[in-house]
């Protein structure tokens, strides 16, 4: 293990700083290092693999078409392709969807896609998108240049224009960054970089209605929230706001790359044929599989038992943090949560994740002073117990 690690550190752009283990397989919520040490994953490949690792069903389903066909191009329509679009429009607001292969280029496509129609149908100065602090929407250009913060910035000026950020769940002086010039807001209703953050009632109703006063088109990332992750299929369904643009990705192929965006006639009518494109977005292997994820993650049952899973995790966490008192807060969405550690405790995130990993326990960091949660939405309720064991173990270990 030691060797492959160092030819990690050798071989590979030091953009990581990934743990001191290399994992040789994986199934359903336990992760094998080359050692076989088994662990327990509360990541879930940073909330993707949503059906558990090595799913059999998606399996049959990957290995079936990969005998069919490949690779096509989107020159050539394939059927995976269209199915799966009609599925995500029946299940949600849209009437149109784009294929891409991840979260970043959903991004991309969202707000070439709110400017193009703006231009198009109303102005072509009007192209100004605001976004939010704490945000977090990949890391193109266009991404970073969104969220705005100093880490992931630094050192990748000059950023894409016509930008402003505001703080997120605040209303004050939000109409003052409004005006006809913009052409789309753009934000997530749960930020995971902030600790699992809900956007408030009185956030989302001022975005509605300046949304309407100045003709701005609203873009969900629903990139790490949408497929369950939340309790609903995505996540808008429990704000009380309607999309224009929606973008997903992670989950919806369970690791295979896979991501798009979702949204209307009213503005798909204004794209033209060659304005956007890609090369392998909206494969037939990634489609089948996704096909495949939202007949499961869509259902009712399977959505009652995400929250059900929630529901178990913050019961044991409060009863933790009342025996060792270590949390300032404890948030969640579905089966995404965050642990913020208060000062009392004395632990670092870095520590308490380093540790974990030691212990058998695989989490993720949120910011500097919150732990992530993002199991398979599959877990079963005994590794949920055994898990959180573990990380009461390492805690007390810390204090
Ligand atoms: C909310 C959100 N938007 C966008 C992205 C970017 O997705 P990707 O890493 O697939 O480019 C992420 C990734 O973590 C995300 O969480």
């Amino acid at each position: 293990m030691k060797k492959i690690i160092n030819e990690y550190d050798n071989y590979m752009v030091p953009f990581y700083a990934p743990a001191n283990f290399v994992v040789k397989k994986a199934k359903g919520s336990h992760v094998w290092d080359l050692n076989n040490q088994k662990y327990i994953d509360f990541t879930a490949g940073i909330a993707v693999t949503n059906l558990g690792h090595s799913n059999k069903d998606l399996i049959t389903v990957l290995k079936k078409q990969s005998e069919e066909l490949w690779h096509l191009s989107n020159l050539y329509i394939n059927e995976p392709s269209v199915t799966l679009a009609k599925k995500l429009c029946q299940k949600s607001f849209a009437d149109k969807v784009f294929f891409c292969n991840s979260g970043a280029e959903a991004i991309e496509a969202a707000v070439k896609i709110a400017r193009k129609f703006c231009s198009s149908k109303i102005d072509k100065n009007k192209n100004e998108v605001i976004s939010f602090t704490t945000s977090f929407h990949g890391r193109t250009m266009l991404g970073i240049a969104l969220a705005k913060a100093k880490h992931l910035i630094d050192g990748f000026a000059p950023l894409p224009k016509g930008i402003k950020n505001h703080p997120y769940n605040d209303i004050d002086n939000l109409e003052n960054i409004f005006s006809d010039k913009t052409a789309a807001v753009i934000l997530e209703l749960v930020q995971w970089q902030s600790g699992i953050t809900k956007a408030d009632k009185a956030f989302i109703n001022k975005i509605k209605q300046l949304s309407k006063k100045y003709n701005a088109v609203i873009i969900i990332d629903e990139v790490q929230s949408g497929i369950g992750r939340t309790g609903t299929f995505f996540a808008y369904e429990q704000f009380n706001i309607k999309p224009d643009i929606l973008c997903f990705a992670k989950g919806i192929s369970n690791g295979f790359p896979l991501g798009g965006i979702l949204t209307t006639n009213k503005i798909s009518k204004y794209m033209t044929v060659g304005s956007h494109g890609t090369t392998f977005g909206g494969g037939p292997i990634a489609c089948s599989i996704g096909n495949k994820v939202v007949d499961i993650t869509s259902k009712k049952s399977f959505l009652n038992q995400v929250r059900k899973k929630e529901t178990r995790f913050i019961k044991i966490l409060n009863r933790i943090n009342t025996k060792h008192d270590c949390f300032e807060k404890i948030t969640s969405a579905g089966l995404w949560i965050g642990v913020e550690l208060n000062k009392k405790s004395n632990i670092s995130v870095d520590d308490l994740i380093r540790e974990s990993h030691q212990n058998g326990l695989m989490i993720l960091k949120a910011n500097p002073s919150t732990v992530r949660f993002s199991p398979s939405l599959i877990i079963e309720n005994k590794l949920i117990d055994e898990g959180l064991k573990i990380f009461e173990k390492t805690i007390t270990g810390l204090q």
